[in-house]
């Protein structure tokens, strides 16, 4: 009996086979290292819920960004994390800030070797834990904190940020951040644009680490931050974001948004990076230390099909241990 079909066991034979037809893969390359700076510490302090990542200090942080030049990892993107909070969040500017301090160490310790980004937001230096400055309902108001927006890039950038990345979601972000940053003589400081962020539950063990937490209101971001019921929508941002002069996009979080980074990729030119977030992170931890799943296995896995929907790098808090396994 005559089977003319393909046979698609055949390629699967032999893992060199199998690598020979792999259509994507995840690298040392494709991938940035979050990490956390926070001004009132000597020790660098445990995070409980993202186990094995830490509020450094400002020398540990030098040393973990020297350790991950050395494992290849490209990137890195900082937060800082500030005990002087207020209503303007004045900290995320002040060129004397956690973050801006920490940039300045960070370049002379690494120059070009890392591509050095900073998150440009107003959540870790607020009182109130909102990402702008409040309008008389107690909602960000767009304008007034596109101002200020403006002024931490500009800050981020003198102290040698390569890359901005505003993860506010306020209208027309990406047009002020890039005007204020030429306005400046910052012509060469990228805009990788938070353009696809979503209102999601995944944040949690982030705010703790940053020490964050929303005041008044819903206590949530549900006025600026996507719903997650939308994809069209993200398009809208997406465009609205390139438009405006972002260097690069990004959708956040990754896993439980795919089809919103395919439909990007799809739709744009422009580098696009997708956030692997702390609760996609820690769901992974928490079920590999009850031993109820392999979670290098499941790691690799979870990056592996963020790259497949078409991200060209992650934003994972994997980053370190995917680049020692892949040396191991
Ligand atoms: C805002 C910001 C957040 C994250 C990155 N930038 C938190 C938020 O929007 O509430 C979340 C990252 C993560 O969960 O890993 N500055």
């Amino acid at each position: 009996m005559a089977f003319p079909t393909r046979r698609l066991r055949r390629l699967r034979r032999t893992p060199a086979l199998r690598r020979l037809r792999a259509e994507s893969a995840i690298g040392v390359d494709d991938v940035v290292a979050p990490l956390f700076v926070r001004e009132d510490i000597t020790e660098p302090n445990p995070i409980a819920s993202l186990p094995g990542i830490v509020q450094h200090t400002r020398e540990s942080l030098v040393k973990e960004a020297r350790a991950l030049v050395e494992l290849g990892v490209p990137g890195v993107i900082l937060f800082g994390v500030t005990k002087a909070k207020d209503a303007t969040g004045s900290q995320a500017s002040d060129p004397d800030g956690i973050v801006q301090v920490a940039l300045r160490d960070l370049r002379d310790e690494v120059g070009d070797d890392l591509v050095l980004m900073a998150d440009l937001c107003l959540d870790e230096y607020t009182d109130h834990g909102h990402c702008g400055v409040l309008d008389a309902g107690g909602q960000p108001d767009n304008d007034a904190t596109l101002e200020r927006y403006a002024e931490v890039a500009v800050a981020q950038a003198d102290a040698g940020a390569d890359v901005v990345a505003p993860s506010g979601m306020m209208d027309g972000q990406v047009g002020a951040i890039r005007a204020g940053l030429d306005g400046a003589g910052h012509a060469q400081a990228a805009i990788l644009a938070y353009s696809a962020k979503y209102a999601s539950a995944l944040y949690g063990p982030f705010r703790d680490a940053v020490d964050v937490s929303i005041v008044g209101g819903t206590g949530d971001r549900r006025t600026y931050q996507q719903d997650p019921r939308n994809v069209r929508e993200a398009l809208a941002e997406v465009a609205e974001d390139v438009a405006e002069g972002a260097d690069m996009v990004m959708v956040k979080p990754a896993l439980a948004y795919l089809d919103v980074l395919a439909a990007v990729r799809a739709a744009v030119d422009v580098p696009v990076a997708a956030y692997h977030v702390s609760g996609e992170y820690a769901m992974v931890k928490a079920a590999a230390e009850r031993g109820w799943i392999d979670g290098q296995a499941v790691a690799l896995e979870h990056l592996g099909a963020i790259k497949r929907a078409g991200a060209d790098f992650v934003l994972t808090y994997l980053a370190r241990e995917l680049a020692q396994s892949l040396h191991g």
